[in-house]
């Protein structure tokens, strides 16, 4: 597992400034947010806790976890401000798409692990499912060696991948957010719709199996979205001696370890379960230390 950061790197922005919030898929907005010494710091896989209270009020209390879409430079190559892609789903985001340019929102971040150095020589697959997609822009671009993300003197430079694809599965057309931003940054998008409206018809797994079948061997296949489809990319991997990752999303209240509300059953060395942070530990696993059998993500 990548080595979580210490909490008390992660920078509080009580009053961060919006820069943009623009619907870009049905109910699914990008939202840029000012801040260079975030844009900095933050790596592939890594999230931020952002909170829109209503104008005058605390609600919603709680902040909400997005990962880190992507960041943007000045014209010198300095970092400048970062991106996160979010659905509309309950209070909390929906109270962010509210919020215009030039409004303020509180940040707390880089969280988490990130998804550490690529596993290059070979190919990368990304396997996304509904807004799973959001971490996979940075981190094709990084593993691509098209960007660096970080403080370049934490990490040396890893062997790139030769190609990262992303299979990216959503209900319907209308969701499908960001597949241009990853054509243009050289990542290969193969699509599926629940209800057959673009791409494959049927699940992204389907992709997965696919490509195995026609003895695909990628370096690592690496995944985000709904829990079952988690748990079904981890048995297709497991099944075909394929490494890989997975990004948690489960509900988290501070993001920083200290209130255990996103603990998980993590399987350890002798195969038992033990409950883990995913704010603090993940969001990325390895996929074959989740314990799939347990409902908590
Ligand atoms: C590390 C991490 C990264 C994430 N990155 C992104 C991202 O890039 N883009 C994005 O759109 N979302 C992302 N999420 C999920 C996002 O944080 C939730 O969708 C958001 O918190 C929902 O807040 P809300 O106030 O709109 O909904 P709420 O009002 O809190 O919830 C509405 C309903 O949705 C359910 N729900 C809410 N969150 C979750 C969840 N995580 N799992 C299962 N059910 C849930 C609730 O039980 C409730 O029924 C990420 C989550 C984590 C942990
Ligand atoms: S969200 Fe508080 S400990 Fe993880």
């Amino acid at each position: 597992m990548s080595e979580a950061p210490s909490p008390s790197r992660a920078l509080m922005r009580p009053a961060a400034t919006v820069l943009e919030n623009q619907e870009v898929a049905r109910g699914t907005f990008r939202l840029r947010i000012a801040d260079p010494e975030i844009a900095r710091r933050i790596l592939p896989g890594q999230f931020v806790m952002v909170r829109a209270a209503a104008e005058g009020t605390d609600d919603p209390l709680l902040g909400r976890p997005f990962a880190l879409y992507d960041v943007q430079h000045d014209s010198s190559g300095k970092p400048t401000s970062f991106e996160v892609v979010y659905l509309v789903i309950g209070r909390g985001t929906d109270s962010l798409s509210r919020r215009r340019p030039g409004d303020r929102v509180d940040v707390w971040g880089p969280l988490g692990n990130g998804f550490g150095p690529s596993p290059g020589p070979g190919s990368a697959l990304f396997v996304a499912g509904g807004i799973g997609q959001t971490p996979f822009l940075a981190l094709g671009r990084d593993w691509l060696g098209k960007a660096t993300y970080g403080d370049p003197s934490d990490s040396g430079r890893a062997t790139t991948v030769s190609s990262a694809t992303l299979l990216y599965g959503v209900r319907s057309a209308g969701l499908l957010a960001g597949v241009e931003d990853f054509e243009r940054a050289g990542i290969g998008v193969e699509i599926a719709t629940d209800d057959g409206s673009a791409g494959r018809h049927g699940f992204v797994t389907q992709l997965l199996a696919d490509r195995f079948e026609a003895g695909d061997r990628p370096a690592k296949v690496v995944a985000c979205g709904p829990p079952p489809m988690l748990a079904g990319v981890a048995r297709l991997t497991q099944a075909h001696g394929v490494a890989c990752d997975v990004s948690l999303e489960n509900h988290m209240a501070c993001g920083f370890g200290a209130c255990f509300s996103c603990v998980t059953p993590i399987l350890q060395d002798d195969g038992r379960p033990d409950l883990r942070r995913v704010c603090v530990e993940g969001p990325v696993f390895p996929a074959d230390r989740v314990d799939w059998s347990r409902p908590s993500h």
